[in-house]
């Protein structure tokens, strides 16, 4: 089939890429004329593991194009995927200026094109425009009538969230554990299916539902995964309160199969472009429908006073007040989780922010978000090339993101490099046991902190 990506994001440009690897047309069209040369050169904008390579082999193959030219990349469509972003307005609402802008602009283009027959075989058939974007209930209509403002040829509309996670997006959408289509019409539907029939050959559902439950569908998993790990933070801040240790509560409560062990991890909360977006979206849905969203309040505001108090724990440690002024803080980890580069409300970020606010100087080292975070921080904070290059004469180590190569880092390289054996755990990376033998003062998030006299390493 014959597609037009808009938006070449990491939900764009990873479910185009795929599809084009499954022997369909595709398109990527972005407005941002940087993203597009880069893509023409054959380089990524965006890390994803594995995705370079399938980009490459899929445009050499001629399935896979990408163009700023939205008349030419929307009149060759069959099937119009709308993967442009939906952040938060400064009311938690999603903001749906670039669907509405994208649905203006396919309207222009099919009006200017040739009409649909409305499609019998050899009969040109009408576009299926998809809202793949996170989106508010109610938005496939709005999306509608900004299309048909324009024009009044036939066009079918469906929605068909998407569920990959950044750093396994690859996998995530070649082996979905599900496929979610919301239409109003069964011909939309079997056309749809059709497309994603490669995708679930071993079985896992297609779901073809109506398009209000399809958008909710999306809302509805976030914030349930947002809620875990809303609840597993309040657990380990109870055990902190009281003595315990979240890694034996976690054990004996998620043996209980009712329960499970997923998305139950205590640390700095949740980050990134969806989890807190759509939390929010949720909330002032619920908000305009008269609905409220209570769990969900209170699932945003525990992940708000994660950070919190994971900052009052390294200002406690410093003594408060100035105490950080002059300090000199590693960061490792910058990315909002492991295997991407995406820094979009990073807890790292937060965190950063907050000590060079108290006057401390951040050096921070990531495998790959170097650049991404340089848009956002500049050169507030210096950059390290190695884990070890971000700890040289440190007061402190913090750690911010669970990237594999801090799991067993060189302890004594480490050491030997801080000025200050003190690390913050912001992932329960590690052994409170194991850092208590190596000399190193730790505090992590729900287990007893290991203290004692910092060694002073004088490097
Ligand atoms: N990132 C994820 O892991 C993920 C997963 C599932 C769903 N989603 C949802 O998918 C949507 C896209 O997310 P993303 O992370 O890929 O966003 P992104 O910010 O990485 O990419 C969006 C792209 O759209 C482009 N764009 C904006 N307006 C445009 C227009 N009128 N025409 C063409 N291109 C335009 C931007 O230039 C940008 O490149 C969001 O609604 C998000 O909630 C994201």
């Amino acid at each position: 089939m014959r597609i037009t990506m808009v938006g070449t994001g990491y939900v764009g440009l990873v479910t185009g890429t795929c599809l084009a690897n499954t022997g369909n047309d595709v398109t990527c069209l972005d407005i941002d004329q940087g993203k597009i040369d880069k893509l023409n050169n054959g380089i990524s904008p965006i890390y994803e593991p594995g995705l370079d390579e399938l980009i490459q082999r899929n445009a050499a193959a001629g399935r896979l194009s990408f163009t700023t030219d939205k008349v030419k990349a929307y009149q060759s469509a069959e099937i119009v995927f709308i993967c442009v972003g939906t952040p938060s307005d400064e009311r938690g609402h999603a903001d749906l200026r670039y669907v509405l802008a994208a649905s203006a602009d396919i309207g222009k283009a099919i009006e200017a094109g040739p009409g649909a027959t409305g499609g019998g075989d050899g009969e040109r058939r009408a576009k299926i425009v998809v809202v793949k974007s996170t989106v508010p209930v109610g938005t496939n209509q709005k999306v509608s009538a900004a299309i048909s403002a324009s024009t009044s040829k036939t066009f079918y509309m469906a929605s068909n969230p998407e569920f990959l996670k950044e750093g396994a997006a690859i996998n995530d959408f070649n082996k979905p554990d599900r496929v979610v289509i919301g239409v109003s019409d069964k011909g939309t539907g079997d056309r749809l299916r059709d497309l994603y029939e490669p995708f679930v050959r071993q079985g896992n559902p297609i779901f073809v539902m109506d398009i209000p439950s399809a958008e909710m569908v999306k809302y509805a998993s976030n914030a349930m995964l947002a809620t875990k790990i809303s609840f597993i933070n309040e657990i380990a801040n109870l055990c902190e309160s009281y003595g315990a240790d979240i890694d034996e509560v976690r054990r004996g409560m998620c043996s209980d199969k009712r329960i499970g062990n997923q998305f139950l991890y205590p640390g700095l909360g949740y980050g990134g472009s969806c989890f807190p977006k759509d939390v929010l979206a949720c909330i002032s849905m619920g908000e305009l429908s008269n609905t409220p969203a209570r769990l969900l309040e209170a699932v945003h505001e525990v992940n708000q006073r994660q950070r919190d108090a994971f900052m009052a724990k390294i200002d406690k440690h410093f003594g408060g007040g100035a105490g950080l002024s002059g300090k000199k803080i590693g960061v490792w980890g910058i990315a909002f989780k492991p295997g991407t580069d995406d820094v979009r409300e990073a807890p790292s970020i937060t965190l950063m922010e907050y000590l060079l606010e108290r006057g401390a100087a951040v050096v921070a080292y990531d495998p790959v978000a170097e650049q991404t975070c340089r848009e956002v921080m500049a050169d507030k904070i210096s950059y390290a090339k190695d884990a070890v290059g971000a700890l040289a004469g440190v007061d402190a180590l913090v750690v911010c993101t669970d990237w594999d190569e801090f799991k067993y880092p060189d302890f004594e390289a480490a050491k030997a490099a801080m000025k200050s054996a003190v690390i913050f755990d912001g992932r329960n990376l590690y052994r409170p046991e194991q850092m208590r033998e190596m000399g190193f003062i730790y505090h992590s998030v729900g287990r007893r902190p290991v203290v004692g006299e910092a060694v002073e390493q004088g490097g």
